[in-house]
């Protein structure tokens, strides 16, 4: 059974659906993008320093910008100071987020030395910053764990009960430890375990690509929502399409124009959002999106050459203006 949707505490998700922090991708505009698809029940901003927030709270509302028709959104936080994090965590709360979640997950060597997965080696700390960050805010608490730091200290079920213990209200389990990094899949079996070890809710992540896998995830865990990254930026349409399978056990593919329609109205939106780096973003974006779309490739040669924003719209019209048919695999 896939659960129809989820709640930690006062804030209602459903369907029980959660994308992804992923930095770098899931902006304001991205999380615009999958709002208006459809079928999401949570959206996550990307990880953002609690060094930076309390240093110079301006710069950071950047990162920490969204708008009303977001909600239900949480911020995600990473660092290693329980105060800083404490801190951070208040300025979360006052922006409006209806949750805090912190980061024990990110692999990135410089991350790790001040948060991420790096606490996972170090718990004593880990319970201090929960216990400081519960202290201060009234809004859901939440984390994102992976298993552990590597295969020989997986500690996701110690983890996931200190947490629970410290206030936690709901944990992301994403399966696989520091050291693989994206590499190899992801143990599902792992999400069981968290799952049987504690009371509050737990979103299973990783490796669910279509949405066979969610229902899957859901009925091999006994998870209580699915969360979804990479799958929601090569097809944003996955959690419509997992609403409509779950109702017919059948789900529609998105057709060329509708796949030119999202590619070109994202880049609008990102130019005019005005977003440091827009083309960057256009860049990796093209080059995640394009993998369904028909001589795909070619298009990310197009837009990877491209100098300018505008250049990149161009091509993305000439692109799809050439294409016309329906939607086929990558060549
Ligand atoms: C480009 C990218 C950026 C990511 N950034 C974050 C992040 O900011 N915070 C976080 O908790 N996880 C981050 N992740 C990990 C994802 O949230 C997720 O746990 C991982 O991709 C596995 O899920 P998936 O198989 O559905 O992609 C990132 C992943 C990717 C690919």
């Amino acid at each position: 059974m896939f659960p129809s949707e989820l709640t930690i505490r006062n804030v209602r998700i459903r369907p029980a659906l959660v994308l992804a922090p992923m930095a770098g991708v899931t902006d304001t505009v991205f999380r615009h993008v999958i709002r208006g698809l459809g079928g999401c029940g949570l959206i996550m901003t990307e990880f953002t320093s609690s060094e930076g927030i309390a240093r110079n709270r301006a710069r950071s509302l950047h990162y920490l910008y969204f708008s009303e028709d977001e909600h239900p959104i949480t911020a995600q936080l990473f660092g290693a100071d329980p105060a800083v994090m404490a801190e951070a965590a208040g300025a979360v709360q006052d922006l409006g987020f209806d949750v805090v979640d912190i980061n024990l997950g990110c692999p990135a060597k410089k991350v790790v030395k001040c948060g991420g997965s790096g606490l996972l080696r170090d718990l004593p700390l880990l319970k201090q910053i929960l216990r400081d960050v519960r202290a201060a805010v009234t809004i859901p608490l939440t984390i994102k764990i992976r298993a552990g730091w590597d295969e020989k200290s997986i500690v996701a079920t110690e983890v996931a009960r200190m947490a629970e213990a410290a206030g936690v209200e709901a944990i992301a389990v994403h399966p696989r430890t520091r050291v693989q990094g994206l590499n190899g899949q992801a143990n599902w079996s792992i999400i069981r375990e968290v799952k049987q070890a504690v009371r509050i809710p737990v979103i299973g992540n990783g490796d669910v690509r279509r949405p066979e896998d969610a229902v899957r995830m859901a009925a091999e865990t006994g998870c209580d929502a699915v969360m979804i990254g990479r799958a929601a930026a090569t097809n944003p349409w996955i959690f419509r399409q997992i609403g409509q399978y779950l109702a017919s056990g059948r789900y529609d593919e998105p057709m060329e124009a509708d796949r030119y329609q999202l590619l070109s109205g994202y880049f609008r939106m990102l130019v005019e959002s005005g977003m440091p780096d827009a083309i960057g973003k256009m860049k990796q974006f093209a080059c995640w999106f394009t993998h369904g779309v028909r001589n795909g490739a070619v298009l990310r040669r197009e837009v990877h050459s491209a100098r300018t924003a505008a250049q990149v719209l161009e091509r993305v019209d000439a692109f799809f203006a050439g294409v016309g048919a329906p939607a086929g695999g990558d060549a």
